[in-house]
């Protein structure tokens, strides 16, 4: 019996036949598509979920032919692949083809190549575009798309669907103008929006664990936990970013997506089923009961921080392309409340930064203490509250901190970890997030991406806050809402304490 097995027992693993798919990426020359995409698809050939009839065809403004294309993904991905025939296999499905997003002779090109490699096969490949451009391209490419007909839904064809990455606007009003054009083109049922940590395991694991079992459901409210921790550290700066940050700063990078799936996946509702849009209803049911943040206190519930230089790491504002005097926040600490009767009164705290001491994200859901020990003389406000945690990375896993009875004289009681770690059971077998999510979106399964409305409800909460960021003077020290430093390598800004301090409580140690 293997490790794993002797952990898990039963197997209802609901088989997946690969659909046909021509999936056609746009920004094929970039980073995200050599260090994510490309592998992704080729560890689903490997895993046999790339159909046999599947295609990739990059296209990008960089002129070259296919097989120079060719060279340089193999080049790239050779050295993490165990068997160089098989990525030879996978790279004989890949194609390239170059052009200027603006330019309409791109889309003609890529009209007549689509139907040259889709020609007499059966069933017709459903196409699956992937915008790996940036998000000021979307207003050219996709209308463009449109005019072409190359992503119109005909009867006898497959599905065309457009997987995009974030950001989607950068407030209410660009979300929802960005939004529009999208709908001039294409449906809200065509349209699969990335969110990358929606394909992590343990955050796809929250929703199995909340409603597979019975053991949480009844204590996942007021009743029995004190507070939600939710945090996403990051040990690295923004590398050459900065034409991106600069723009968006941690709020937006972070929160306005990441943070605020993952707490909706905590806090929301059972939904009806698992289908995609019954899990996206409870995510905005939820994102629309948090409480607006106090702008007039907004100190006391949201506090902004960034980096400064430290030994040979660089300050925020020393990084390539950055202002010197820039205000871009690296950090945001906040404490979130939610307005219904499950979790009134219990604050979801939740931290980001970047050049923190190190990588780790976490979602820790901490219990109220016992209210009354038998065990004396060891007295209630003595024992440890039982703790949840969520681990999302780098060592995914989860643990449940209680208290036991420790080997020893009759009063003896400690605090045990029960601890999972997912790679200690299945080694290198989980899957990276993008695998997942592009399986999902070639499968035409919306449940893992993110719809409008949801998108829509996001903003709506922090669009106020940033506003408010703007009309205050980031620099001055007697402005609460100021910009706090904190040093490269260290936890963030010492002054994120005072915000679960006000309420009796303590960021974890991480
Ligand atoms: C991205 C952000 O969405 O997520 C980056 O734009 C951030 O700034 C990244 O570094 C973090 O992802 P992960 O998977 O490394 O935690």
């Amino acid at each position: 019996m293997s490790l794993s097995d002797s952990y898990w027992q039963g197997n209802f693993c609901v088989e997946i036949s690969p659909v046909p798919n021509t999936i056609i990426i746009f920004g094929a020359s970039g980073d995200l598509t050599f260090r994510k995409l490309m592998p992704a698809l080729f560890n689903l050939f490997r895993r046999n979920l790339f159909h046999e009839n599947s295609r990739v065809v990059g296209c990008a403004r960089t002129v070259m032919k296919t097989e120079e294309y060719r060279n340089r993904l193999r080049e790239k991905m050779v050295e993490n692949v165990e068997d160089p025939a098989e990525l030879d296999r996978f790279l004989s499905k890949v194609c390239y083809m170059h052009g200027g997003y603006q330019d309409q002779a791109t889309y003609s090109n890529l009209e007549h190549l689509l139907e040259k490699l889709e020609k007499g096969q059966d069933p017709v490949p459903n196409r699956t575009f992937y915008l790996a451009t940036p998000a000021s391209l979307y207003g050219e490419i996709v209308p463009l798309l449109g005019r072409y007909g190359i992503t119109e839904e005909r009867n006898a064809d497959g599905w065309r669907h457009v997987v995009l990455e974030k950001p989607f606007g950068h407030d209410v009003k660009s979300a929802r103008a960005l939004d529009m054009l999208l709908h001039e083109t294409l449906s809200e049922r065509q349209i699969y929006r990335i969110d990358h940590y929606l394909g992590k395991e343990t955050v796809q694991n929250i929703m199995m664990l909340r409603f597979a079992n019975v053991l949480f459901e009844p204590t996942w409210s007021n009743k029995y936990i004190d507070n939600v921790q939710i945090t996403v550290a990051e040990d690295i700066g923004i590398g050459a970013r900065a034409g991106y940050y600069e723009k968006a700063g941690l709020l937006r990078d972070m929160f306005q997506n990441h943070m605020l799936e993952m707490l909706a996946l905590v806090a929301m509702e059972m939904p009806s089923s698992f289908d995609a849009n019954s899990v996206r209803d409870e995510k905005l049911k939820l994102i629309n009961s948090i409480r607006p943040f106090p702008i007039k206190h907004l100190s006391k519930y949201m506090i902004r921080g960034q980096y400064t230089a430290d030994g040979d790491m660089k300050g925020y504002c020393e990084e390539d392309g950055v202002k010197p005097d820039s205000t871009t926040e690296t950090f945001v600490a906040a404490k979130v409340m939610i307005d219904n009767w499950r979790w009134h009164g219990v604050p979801f705290y939740l931290r980001s930064g970047k050049r923190l001491k190190r990588k780790v994200s976490e979602i820790a859901i901490q219990f109220k203490k016992v209210p009354y020990s038998i065990f004396q003389p060891i007295a209630a406000k003595d024992m440890q509250p039982d703790v949840l945690v969520l681990t999302v990375q780098p060592d995914e896993g989860m643990s449940l901190g209680i208290q036991a009875k420790k080997p020893g004289p009759k009063l003896c009681m400690g605090n045990l970890t029960l601890d999972f770690k997912y790679n200690s059971i299945f080694g290198g077998q989980s899957h990276d997030a993008y695998e997942r999510l592009l399986l999902d979106a070639m499968l035409g399964d919306q449940t893992l991406f993110i719809r409008s409305d949801v998108i829509a409800a996001s903003w709506r909460l922090l669009t106020p806050v940033l506003e408010a960021w703007d009309s205050f003077d980031a620099h001055n020290l007697d402005c609460p809402c100021h910009l706090r430093k904190y040093k490269a390598g260290s936890w963030g800004p010492a002054d994120a304490a005072a915000i679960p301090k006000s309420d009796g409580f303590k960021w974890r140690n991480l």
